[in-house]
């Protein structure tokens, strides 16, 4: 009986053993896409850039993307989170060249290609505003799964809108590195940006 039980451990011992090792794999190993129990954020895009010029994230392949949505209404949110990524750039000195910050709009009706690029202008040279038709937007945002919605009932003209603030650093292969929270500050960003960009 000792002797019956003593194999029955080690064969509980190699086939848990094996089943954790297994999962471990699973877990560190590169997990496709769309991989059931995964959550994928980020995806494909098809967007307009200050130029009238059509953007995709394809273009981007093989440098990282720093993605941030908002408006240029945006009367706080949005100009402090562009701020803190513009102090993050000048703060990486040459290693932004590996990186591609883009400000998509989450209000195409009022941000034309050019209102996006003299808004981004204001922050950084190389910070590309993107606009879109409503459903370009609408299909990047869901990719992202960012939240936005007017947040007046007024038929007005001036309106805000209600965004999830989300700073997205998106890897050279178009998969999603990290996700950093509203109101980093900038020497935090640049920490981050900095493992990353290096790793
Ligand atoms: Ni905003």
């Amino acid at each position: 009986m000792a002797r019956l039980s003593r194999v029955l451990a080690l064969l509980i011992l190699v086939v848990g053993g094996g089943l954790w090792a297994g999962m471990w794999w699973r877990m560190q190993s590169d997990t496709p896409p769309g991989t059931p129990g995964q959550i994928q954020i980020g995806g494909p895009f098809s967007l307009t850039d200050p130029d009238g010029k059509t953007v995709t994230d394809q273009q981007f392949r093989g440098r990282f993307m720093l993605v941030y949505f908002g408006y240029t209404f945006c009367p706080d949110v949005c100009p402090t989170e562009l701020q803190t990524v513009a102090a993050s750039l000048a703060a990486l000195g040459p290693d932004a060249a590996k990186l591609v910050p883009l400000f998509i709009t989450i209000d195409p009706q009022r941000d034309t290609p050019k209102a996006m690029g003299e808004y981004t202008k204001q922050f950084d040279d190389r910070l590309i505003g993107l606009t879109g038709t409503p459903e370009q937007i609408a299909a990047v945002a869901k990719a992202y799964r960012v939240y936005y919605a007017r947040s007046d009932s007024k038929a007005t003209t001036d309106y805000l809108m209600d965004h999830s603030s989300f700073l997205y650093l998106m890897g050279p292969d178009g998969r999603m590195r990290s996700l950093f929270r509203p109101g980093m500050q900038p020497q935090e960003l640049t920490a981050a940006l900095k493992a990353q960009l290096a790793g």
